[in-house]
């Protein structure tokens, strides 16, 4: 079928629609693992500390607006949508460029291989970070496995002390790779989001950088520390 201006126009306007969606619902997600890793960063205050939490978290968050339990529920909800349309809209635009590159470009430009790395980058960085969510929710959310001891019988804190012992070193790595490759998506990802939401000014790069650099590394650091500290026999 020809292009023709309009529906060339249309193109651009739902390519615009499906980015301004992966922002959106991006942005939500960095804003849940951001709070996810300050309530893990209570490893650090003790085993009493972090059950209370643990316990507030899947009982009483948004409690009384929501009946008990509502709040963690209203928040698998919402995650589970942001996951859904994030993965919809990125399989969508890349089989949309993939058209275009098909069609248009035929010079090897430095920006284009610029962009297919990023979007590279993106991807496989992507896929790593469905394949630990499935692990992790299996192993800390619905108990259907337990590494170190049985996780059944313990409070979360002792679940988290069993999982990261030095003994399981491999659950440790897979994290350490899971956690680097979040930073690293949420490194492109927030300055891409903040781009598109920002409509791109050349001005705002430097804060939306900076914006960027502070999540991933904050996020990096603060999930891995009470790991690490485990690991290093520092939390028992
Ligand atoms: C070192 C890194 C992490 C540790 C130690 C950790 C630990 C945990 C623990 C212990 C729980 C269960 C909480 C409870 O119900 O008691 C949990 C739940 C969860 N975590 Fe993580 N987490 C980490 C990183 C992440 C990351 C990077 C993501 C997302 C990309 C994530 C997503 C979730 C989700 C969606 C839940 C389920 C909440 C629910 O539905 O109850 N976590 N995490």
């Amino acid at each position: 079928m020809a292009n023709t201006p309009s529906t060339l126009k249309r193109g651009r306007h739902t390519t615009v629609a499906l980015k301004v969606a992966m922002a959106i619902t991006g942005l939500i997600f960095v804003l849940f693992v951001l709070f996810h890793m300050y309530g893990n960063l209570k490893m650090l205050m003790g085993a009493e500390a972090y059950n209370h939490y643990a316990y507030f978290l899947q009982n009483d968050l948004l409690y009384p607006i929501l009946p008990h339990k509502g709040g963690v529920w209203l928040m698998r909800v919402v995650l589970l949508a942001c996951i859904l349309i994030h993965i919809t809209c990125a399989f969508t635009l890349w089989h949309r460029a993939g058209e275009a590159r098909g069609s248009k470009y035929k010079v090897d430009t430095g920006v284009k291989k610029h962009q297919t790395y990023a979007s590279r980058t993106m991807r496989y960085g992507g896929i790593i970070l469905i394949a630990f969510i499935i692990f992790h929710l299996l192993q800390f959310t619905t108990l259907t496995f337990s590494i170190g001891g049985d996780y059944h019988s313990v409070e979360p804190f002792e679940r988290l002390v069993m999982a990261f012992s030095p003994q399981n070193w491999w659950v440790y790595a897979f994290y350490f790779i899971a956690i680097g490759a979040l930073a690293m998506h949420v490194r492109h990802g927030v300055f891409s989001a903040l781009a598109t939401l920002g409509l791109d000014r050349r001005e705002r790069e430097f804060a939306f950088n900076l914006i960027a650099w502070i999540c991933a590394l904050a996020l990096f650091f603060g999930f891995m520390l009470p790991p690490t500290m485990i690991l290093f026999g520092l939390i028992s």
